[in-house]
């Protein structure tokens, strides 16, 4: 890749507490050159993540920052904001990053920070959204990406993506259906959601 392409790309850090599929769709979206983001760090709050294996594989920084050894949640902000600036990201996307942020936090990167929900938003915000939208007897259901606001799971959506719920679903059946939009879904919301940030 020139250089003069490079700087094009918009420097994002990826946040994931966990496996990091999405992590990967996003590290695989950012590898063509015509894509408009390239990924400065990939951050855990668990130190144990897989997707920090990817983002090594990779060759994209990744840091562990364990909210365990934080006492207050703002403690383990300040640490997660210094390692953001300090990697130069200029973006952030939440892909099954399990903590919740405080107002303080997500003011200081509104505009700036999106997330994707294994749900319909506004339908099924917070966990367990797979067996809720079978228990509630959905006929479909799916993915979102949002801008992310003070309150969990509000902010303006980017973009969607739906699925069928079948009869004999399982929880886990559903999320696997669900999961495959998630990786077609987020590389695209990005892209989208950088467009409508210039
Ligand atoms: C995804 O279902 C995402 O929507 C949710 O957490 C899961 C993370 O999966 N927020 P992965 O770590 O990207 O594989």
């Amino acid at each position: 890749m020139h250089s003069s392409e490079q700087t094009k790309k918009t420097p994002i850090a990826v946040l994931i507490s966990g496996r990091g599929s999405n992590l990967q769709c996003l590290i695989d979206a950012c590898a063509a050159d015509a894509y408009p983001a390239r990924i400065v760090a990939v951050i855990s709050n668990r130190p144990d993540a897989y997707g920090l294996e990817r983002a090594r594989a990779a060759g994209i920084p990744a840091i562990a920052i364990d909210h365990k050894a934080y006492e207050a949640r703002e403690s383990f902000e300040a640490a997660l904001d210094t390692a953001l600036r300090e990697a130069g990201a200029q973006f952030v996307c939440l892909a099954g990053f399990m903590r919740i942020l405080t107002e303080s936090f997500v003011n200081r990167w509104a505009g700036r920070m999106i997330n994707i929900h294994p749900s319909l938003l506004p339908k099924f915000k917070g966990v367990d959204t797979h067996k809720r939208a079978i228990e509630a007897g959905e006929t479909e259901h799916g993915c979102t990406v949002h801008w992310v606001t003070p309150g969990m799971d509000e902010g303006p959506v980017i973009a969607q993506a739906r699925v069928p719920v079948l009869p004999g679903d399982t929880p886990e059946t559903l999320a696997a259906r669900v999961l495959e939009q998630e990786h077609r879904l987020y590389p695209q919301a990005l892209e989208l959601a950088l467009a409508q940030q210039r």
